[in-house]
């Protein structure tokens, strides 16, 4: 007896969670942004219940900025979350181009969290020094592994149509700060600077989790996902945590190139 189309569509469901460990594709963008949110939420109730900080370097976007949205509902203790920026546009805090601003519109100005733990990029400061000053911050606050290299609790990250990830945009031109953590960007269309983490940073991660949504981004994704054709090229194809966990949060656009 022929299966139901529902259950052909079940099954082909299965077997991509079973190709693809970390892989979790959600129907729209909502529920994307609020399964992402539950793992927020289970994650920090796990470090307040254990007296520990949670160090999370965000991502800028209009997928993120969804996730902020849901997060900005949920039951948080905030005073164990410590927040960081992956990558930010250098221009001031006011500007409309800023992920701070953003992030403060969506979340952080609709949440009780300690000031001390929002630890924002200064997007008006001169780039280069920026990206050193950063680092330092970073290495003051965060234990570090054996290579020496500062480790995030999460990061999560946006991908760009063009595999970018954070600030690094293919061909990896980068003007990395003393010590290769943070480093200077150029937007390959518009020209405009940012600070961005390095992969070695992102990597030294405990966990990295894309955020990706729409339709237009499902041959980028099944790339990276599948390893196949240049997927290389594409700076997220390079974030690999050496210790930590990748996974990728997709909606069903996104999530439509992967067989
Ligand atoms: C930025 C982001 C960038 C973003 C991707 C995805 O500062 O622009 O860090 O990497 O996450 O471009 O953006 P969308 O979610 O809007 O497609």
């Amino acid at each position: 007896m022929r299966k139901p189309d529902s259950g052909r569509r079940f099954l082909r469901t299965v077997k991509k969670y079973i190709s693809f460990p970390g892989v979790r594709i959600l129907n729209d963008k909502t529920a994307l942004a609020e399964a992402l949110s539950d793992e927020f939420e289970s994650a920090s109730s796990l470090a307040a219940e254990n007296n520990r900080k949670m160090s999370v370097a965000l991502s800028g976007g209009s997928t993120p900025a969804l996730f902020f949205r849901s997060l900005a509902a949920r039951t948080i203790d905030w005073e164990s979350i410590h927040f960081y920026w992956g990558d930010e546009r250098c221009v001031p805090p006011e500007n409309i181009e800023s992920n701070y601003l953003m992030t403060s519109r969506e979340l952080l100005d609709r949440i009780q969290i300690p000031p001390e733990n929002i630890h924002r990029v200064r997007g008006e400061a001169d780039p280069d020094q920026e990206a050193e000053r950063y680092a330092g911050e970073i290495t003051r606050n965060l234990p570090s592994n054996s290579q020496g290299i500062p480790v995030f609790d999460w990061i999560i990250l946006g991908l760009g149509d063009d595999g970018h990830t954070a600030s690094i945009f293919p061909g990896f031109k980068l003007r990395p700060a003393e010590g290769f953590l943070c480093a200077v960007a150029v937007h390959p269309e518009t020209g405009q600077e940012r600070i961005t983490f390095t992969l070695p940073l992102i990597n030294s991660a405990r966990r990295v989790s894309f955020l990706v949504s729409g339709e237009g981004k499902s041959g980028v994704v099944a790339s990276i996902v599948q390893k196949t054709g240049d997927y290389l090229d594409f700076p997220a194809a390079h974030v690999s945590p050496q210790e930590g966990i990748l996974e990728w949060f997709l909606d069903r656009g996104a999530g439509s190139g992967i067989s």
